[in-house]
C-alpha cells in the first residue's frame, strides 16, 4: 500500500486476467480466444477507417453499431448497449442495476470478475453453490436478492443452463434484474435474447471476443428492455463518453453483419470440441459437458496445477484455478485448431505415461 492510495483502492482485490505471454510459438489455450481470424469484412472495415477522420472523436452513442446489432437480433437500437469489451458492459451493469440492499446472487464457481466488481462498487453478494455435478440449480436462486448474474454456458465449467430453466427463474424473479452473461452462448447453448421483449428485468450480455474472433478490438454489448439500457447509458456517460473508438465501431459492425463467417467459426470450434473431449476422455480425463469454446477436465488424482505446469514446460498454456478448492484438479482448455488440440493431446499422453 502507498500512503497516497485511497481507502477504496487499498481494499480492492483486482481480477487476475489469463496470461498474455510474450514468448513466441506457444500453443495458447488459456484465454478462450478464437483460433481462427476475424471476418475479412471486419478487417477491411478497420483498414478503411484508418484515415484523417481519426482526428475526430467517435460517435458517443455508437448508433451505427447498435443498429447493426439490433438488426441481427431483430430488436430496436434502444434495446442495445455497447461497451469496451463485455467486461466494461458488465461493470456498468453492476453499478447501474445490481447494487441494492439485498445481496446479489451468483454461482460459487463462475466468472471470477463478478466478486471483483462487487468489491469495486461495494455490492453485497452471496455465492450460491453449484450442484455436485457443477450445474446451476435455478431453485437455489428463489430467495430475496438484489439481482442475479450467471454466465450461460457457465465459465469455467462450460455447462449450459436450459432456456426453460432461465425462463422459470425470470417468472419467479420479477422484482430484480437477472443478467445472463452469454459470452460463450454461440458455441452451443440456447440464448435468452428471445425473452428480452417479455421480461423487462432481463439483461443479456454478449462479446465479440469469442465467436467473432475480435478479442483484440474490445467490443461487447448488452440487450434488454429500454429502461435497463438507459441505466447503462447513464453510468457510461458518467464514466467515459467514448468507450469505443472509430475503428472498434466500424470493425464490430462489419463483423456482426458477416453472419456466414461467424457461423463457420462456431461450427469449426464445435466440431473440434467434440474431438478434443473424446481424446481427453480416452486418456482417462473426466470432461464436463461443454457448450462453450473450452472444456473443463480433470484427471484424478493429478493436481491441476501440476498438469498445467508440465504442459507449460512443453510450450502449451491452459488455465487453472485454485478457488474454490473443488475445482483445483481441473484444467480449463480453450478449443484451438485441430492441430493445436492434437499437440495438447500428445503432450498429455507423454506427461501421463
Ligand atoms: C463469462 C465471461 N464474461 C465476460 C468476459 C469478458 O470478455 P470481454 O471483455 O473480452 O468481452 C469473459 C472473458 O473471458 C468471460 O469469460
Amino acid at each position: 500500500m502507498s500512503r497516497y492510495w485511497s481507502k477504496v483502492v487499498d481494499g480492492l482485490t483486482p481480477y487476475v486476467p489469463g496470461e498474455q505471454p510474450k514468448l513466441p510459438n506457444l500453443v495458447k489455450l488459456n484465454t478462450n480466444e478464437s483460433p481462427y481470424g476475424p471476418s475479412p469484412r471486419a478487417l477491411a472495415a478497420l483498414r478503411a477507417e484508418v484515415d484523417d477522420t481519426l482526428r475526430l472523436y467517435p460517435d458517443p452513442s455508437c448508433d451505427s453499431l447498435r443498429a447493426s446489432i439490433a438488426a441481427f437480433y431483430k430488436l430496436k437500437p434502444a434495446q442495445v448497449f455497447v461497451g469496451n469489451g463485455s467486461d466494461e458492459v458488465l461493470a456498468h451493469a453492476f453499478l447501474a442495476l445490481l447494487k441494492h440492499d439485498e445481496p446479489l446472487l451468483f454461482p460459487d464457481i463462475s466468472y471470477s470478475f463478478y466478486p471483483v466488481y462487487c468489491g469495486l462498487y461495494g455490492i453485497e453478494y452471496r455465492q450460491v453453490p453449484l450442484t455436485a455435478s457443477f450445474e446451476i440449480r435455478v431453485d437455489d436462486y428463489f430467495a430475496p436478492n438484489g439481482g442475479i448474474i450467471f454466465p450461460n454456458p457457465n465459465a469455467p465449467t462450460g455447462r449450459p443452463l436450459a432456456l426453460a430453466e432461465i425462463e422459470r427463474l425470470l417468472r419467479a424473479n420479477a422484482g430484480t434484474v437477472v443478467v445472463v452473461d452469454e459470452d460463450y452462448v454461440d458455441f452451443g447453448a440456447e440464448s435468452a435474447v428471445g425473452l428480452v421483449e417479455r421480461y423487462p428485468q432481463l439483461l443479456v450480455v454478449h462479446t465479440l471476443s469469442k465467436s467473432r474472433a475480435l478479442a483484440g478490438l474490445r467490443v461487447g454489448y448488452a440487450l434488454g428492455d429500454t429502461g435497463l439500457i438507459e441505466a447503462l447509458h447513464r453510468v457510461k456517460d458518467s464514466f467515459n463518453s467514448y468507450p469505443l473508438g472509430r475503428l472498434a465501431i466500424a470493425g464490430a459492425a462489419a463483423a456482426i453483419e458477416d453472419r456466414a463467417h461467424f457461423e463457420q467459426i462456431c461450427a469449426k470450434v464445435i466440431a473440434t470440441r467434440a474431438r478434443l473431449a473424446s481424446d481427453l476422455a480416452a486418456l482417462g480425463f473426466e470432461v464436463l459437458p461443454s457448450a462453450a469454446n473450452f472444456v473443463f477436465a480433470r484427471h484424478d488424482p493429478h493436481s491441476g496445477a501440476e498438469l498445467a505446469a508440465r504442459l507449460r514446460e512443453r510450450g502449451i498454456i491452459v488455465r487453472h484455478f485454485n478457488n474454490p478448492p473443488r475445482i483445483e484438479p481441473f484444467l480449463r482448455i480453450t478449443v484451438g485448431t485441430d492441430a493445436q488440440c492434437q499437440t495438447l493431446i500428445a503432450a498429455l499422453k507423454s506427461i501421463l505415461a
